[in-house]
């Protein structure tokens, strides 16, 4: 298979692809990415060189660039990860979240129903558990719950979700969804609660709790994200939906406190010092109290489950940001903009920094 991946630069897509690029040379992977400030291309520096993988840069929003590279390409399947992914900066900037997520999205469909016939190539969407809304202290988000989304990143993910499948309803496309808990993992940008609470124990800065803390998240390792992909990617049912998480309610404050210790075993530091660091700040508007998903359904039909534990994953996730400084230097000092700013131009994305609670990146 010829594989398009969309926003493989980020987080989870440069994650997907050091997984599966070196495990299947049978596939090609060609990895389209506006490189907006979330994309960091050594990231991807152990696969630049394989056979089996190509980049391109390219913005989801220029639709006639869109069409002309799958046109190019003719892939066989796409995997779209690309979207603006940070509920505080769609709080202060939503057009951006519009515009990839839904535009984007709109122009990605587009440009592959011009080149498939019906029923031919497999898109797969990445979305999100936000679109379910918030939970009380009960139940968990299934595959039917009512979309209610909050926040602008939340009801842009939900507007995509709903094209995509209004593509595979009316025109006959092959599409496939996966809406998946908070990820967690090697490589994320220290934007977002656990990387940017990492770092900021590293560096002995506050660590912004938004509210009281009780907010409740539902943890899963990224690398099992990437495995649920890849399976529902293969086996999954044409047209349908699946929820993936991780089974691991955690409320913020007790994410933030297991950080502490964990950092503290690994560095040889103090736990009661570095909780201290602890600083509970302004609330979120809109603030999601509570998800919680029901990944029953990819468990029973096609035999996915995560492999590791909220503790595991949290140490495995400590340590990979210890072990590499180089990459966590270059995120915090912008060295990795300047990088790609030499090698394909400036000019995209939302600049560094600026998001609320996010510290200096
Ligand atoms: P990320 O912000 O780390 O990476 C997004 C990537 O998309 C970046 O490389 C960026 O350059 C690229 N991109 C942005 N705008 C683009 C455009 N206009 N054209 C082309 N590329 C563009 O995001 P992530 O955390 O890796 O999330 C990936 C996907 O998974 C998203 O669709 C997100 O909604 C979904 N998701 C994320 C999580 C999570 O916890 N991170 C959970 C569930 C679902
Ligand atoms: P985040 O990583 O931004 O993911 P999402 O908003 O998509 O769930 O935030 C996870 C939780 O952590 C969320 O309840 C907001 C909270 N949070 C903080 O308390 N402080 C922070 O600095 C950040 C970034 C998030």
């Amino acid at each position: 298979m010829k594989i398009l991946v969309t926003g493989g630069a980020g987080f989870i897509g440069a994650n997907f692809l050091n997984r599966f690029v070196p495990r299947h040379p049978e596939h090609t992977f060609v990895n389209v990415d506006a490189l907006t400030y979330a994309a960091n291309l050594r990231s991807l520096e152990a696969i630049a060189d394989r056979p089996n993988y190509g980049f391109e840069r390219l913005d989801l929003v220029e639709a006639e660039a869109v069409r002309a590279a799958v046109e190019r390409h003719r892939p066989d399947a796409v995997v779209h990860f690309a979207a603006e992914s940070h509920v505080d900066r769609s709080i202060s900037g939503p057009r951006p979240f519009l515009r990839t997520n839904i535009e984007g999205t709109f122009n990605l469909l587009e440009a592959c129903r011009a080149v498939w016939p019906a029923g031919a190539g497999i898109f797969h969407h990445v979305s999100t558990d936000e679109v379910y809304g918030s939970l009380g202290p009960e139940g968990k988000f299934r595959e039917d719950t009512r979309y209610d989304p909050s926040s602008p990143y939340s009801a842009s993910k939900a507007a995509s979700d709903h094209l995509v499948r209004a593509w595979g309803r009316t025109f006959g496309m092959t599409v496939k969804l996966t809406n998946c808990s908070n990820n967690y993992g090697p490589l994320q940008f220290p934007e977002k609660l656990i990387p940017l609470m990492i770092l900021n124990l590293l560096e002995r800065k506050p660590l912004p709790v938004y509210g009281k803390g009780e907010n409740v998240r539902d943890w899963l390792f990224v690398d099992d994200h990437c495995a649920a992909i890849w399976t529902v990617l293969h086996h999954g049912a044409p047209g349908e939906t699946y929820n993936v998480g991780g089974n691991s309610e955690q409320r913020n404050i007790d994410v933030v406190k297991l950080l502490c210790q964990v950092v503290a075993e690994e560095t040889g530091a103090s736990a009661e010092e570095l909780g201290r660091l602890i600083t509970y700040v302004k609330d979120r508007p809109g603030h999601d109290l509570r998800y919680a998903i029901d990944a029953g359904r990819l468990e029973r039909e096609l035999g996915w489950r995560p492999e590791e534990t909220f503790a595991s994953g949290i140490r495995k996730t400590v340590k990979w940001y210890l072990a590499n400084p180089g990459w966590v230097s270059d995120v915090r000092s912008g060295e990795y903009r300047r990088w790609i700013d030499s090698h394909y131009g400036g000019g995209l994305g939302g600049g560094l920094g600026g998001a609320p609670g996010g510290g200096a990146i």
